[in-house]
Parts: structure tokens; sequence; C-alpha cells
């Protein structure tokens, strides 16, 4: 292994210690961030039961989304559209991880290329969604345009990738499981795929610090998560 590949193989480590170090710091601060008031959107569950049960739809469906009006239908189809895609991807990406590849995973490769030529498409409509009208300009930061414009590279590599520039896929596979069985070997010999993993590292790195911890955040936000129940438990936060 040459000392390109050592670097090559020690950035991805150090990404993904950022990423877990990272998205599990922001979790607990989460946790600790007091919530002094109950703020659930009525009409709420009264149950910790009920508030899963309220969830359950929201992260699968986004259920709230389809509440608002034309706008929020529009985010909800490229969103719920791109976030399908991108699990479908993952599954199929799961080949290069595994060895052997479970069952599941196999079922999963011809439905994994469908979406991957779909995944643009989506984050089209959600990138043109940001240009329609002025409100959307307006509270649109350069954190927006770039984590599309990031994933959207990844995407377009991806492809480019399967189409166009094809590769060694054992050299890929020998590389990655190289990197998860902490025995790393040389990095794989094309310019196109060092492209493609660089991105995800980046994205891996920014993760944690961007507004994509609405993957946690979803799950306890006080205004979904918490159970309607003034009248009957006194809410005290414990350093009122
Ligand atoms: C955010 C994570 C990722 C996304 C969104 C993504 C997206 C895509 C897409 C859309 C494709 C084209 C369709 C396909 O063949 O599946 C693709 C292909 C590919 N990706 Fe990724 N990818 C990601 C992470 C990775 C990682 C971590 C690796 C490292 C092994 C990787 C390696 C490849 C390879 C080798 C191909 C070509 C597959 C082939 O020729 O059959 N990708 N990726």
């Amino acid at each position: 292994m040459n000392g390109l590949s050592s670097v090559f193989n020690l950035l991805a480590y150090v990404a993904a210690a950022i990423f877990v170090f990272g998205f599990l710091n922001k979790v607990l601060q989460y946790y600790k961030t007091p919530s002094p008031l109950k703020i659930a959107t009525t009409p709420a569950p009264k149950t910790s039961m009920g508030v899963v049960m309220r969830l359950i739809p929201e992260v699968l469906f986004f259920r709230s989304l389809l509440k608002g009006g034309t706008a929020e239908k529009i985010l909800w189809l490229g969103g719920w559209v791109f976030h399908v895609s991108f699990l479908l991807i993952v599954l199929r990406h799961l080949r290069f991880f595994t060895y052997p590849v479970p069952g599941f995973v196999m079922s999963f490769q011809q439905i994994g290329i469908w979406a991957g030529l779909v995944f643009p498409i989506a984050l089209l409509i959600l990138i043109v969604r940001r240009f329609t009208n002025d409100r959307f300009a307006t509270i649109s930061l350069f954190a927006d345009y770039f984590i599309l414009l990031l994933i959207t590279l990844i995407g377009l590599t991806g492809l480019l990738l399967k189409f166009y520039v094809r590769t060694n896929l054992v050299d890929i596979k020998a590389f990655m499981l190289g990197l998860l069985t902490f025995s790393p070997t040389a990095m794989p010999d094309s310019t196109l795929f060092l492209i493609h993993f660089t991105l995800v590292l980046i994205l891996l790195v920014y993760f944690p610090f961007s507004k994509l911890m609405h993957a946690w955040g979803v799950l306890v936000s006080p205004a979904r998560a918490q159970v309607d129940n003034p009248r009957e438990v006194r809410h005290v936060t414990p350093w009122a």
C-alpha cells in the first residue's frame, strides 16, 4: 500500500469518527436541552404510546407536509421520493460492505438502480423549489444549496460509475471490507470512484453540524414529541 492510500484510508476513518461522535454529541445535546413549556401541537396524544403512533406516519410518510398547501405538497413529493430512493440506494450499496452478501441485499439490486435514476430528479425538484418564489429564496441559506448540491454530485458521480466509467468493483469491495475490518488495503485505481467516495466523506463530516440532523431532531422535536398532558401532570423542569 502506497503513502497516498494510507492517507486516504486515514481520512476515511477520521470522517467516520467525526460522523459517529458528532452525531452522538448532538443527540446528547438535544437530550439535555430543557423544554420548559408544554408546546405539543394540539390535538396531540395524551400518552407516550400515542406519541410513538403519531411519529410513525410522520417518519414514514412525512404526514404533516401533506396537510399543507401546494408548496408543501411539492416539497412532500421531492422530499419523500428523495428519501425513499436514498434508502433503496443505500440498500443496494450494502453489497460493497458485506461478505457474504445477504439475500435481502441481493433482492434490492435492480430497484436500487431505478432509485439511482430517480434520485437526481427528486433533488432537482428540491433545488428548483428554492428558486420558485421570493419567500423560499429569502429563507434559503448557502447551507441549503450546499447540501442539495453535494448530494446531487454524489448521485451523479454514482450514475457515471454505473453507466459510463466502469470500475473494478472487486477492488472497491476489497477496499471497503479492508476499512470495515480495520485492515486497510490499497485504494482503488479509479479517479471517479475516489471523487464519489470523497464526496461521501465530506457528507459524513458535515452531517452532525448541519440541518441533516433533522434525521434525529424529528424524533425529539417538542411540538411533535411531547405528550399533551399539562392538565393531568404538572410539568416541572429539573432546574426550575
Ligand atoms: C451518500 C451515500 C451514497 C450515495 C447517495 C450514492 C449514490 C450512488 C448512485 C445513485 C449510484 C448509481 C446507481 C447504483 O449503481 O447503485 C452509485 C453507484 C456506485 N457507488 Fe455510490 N453512493 C453513496 C455511497 C457510496 C459509497 C460509500 C461507496 C463505497 C463503496 C460507493 C460506491 C459506488 C460504486 C462503486 C458505484 C458503481 C456501482 C456499479 O457500477 O454497479 N457509493 N452510488
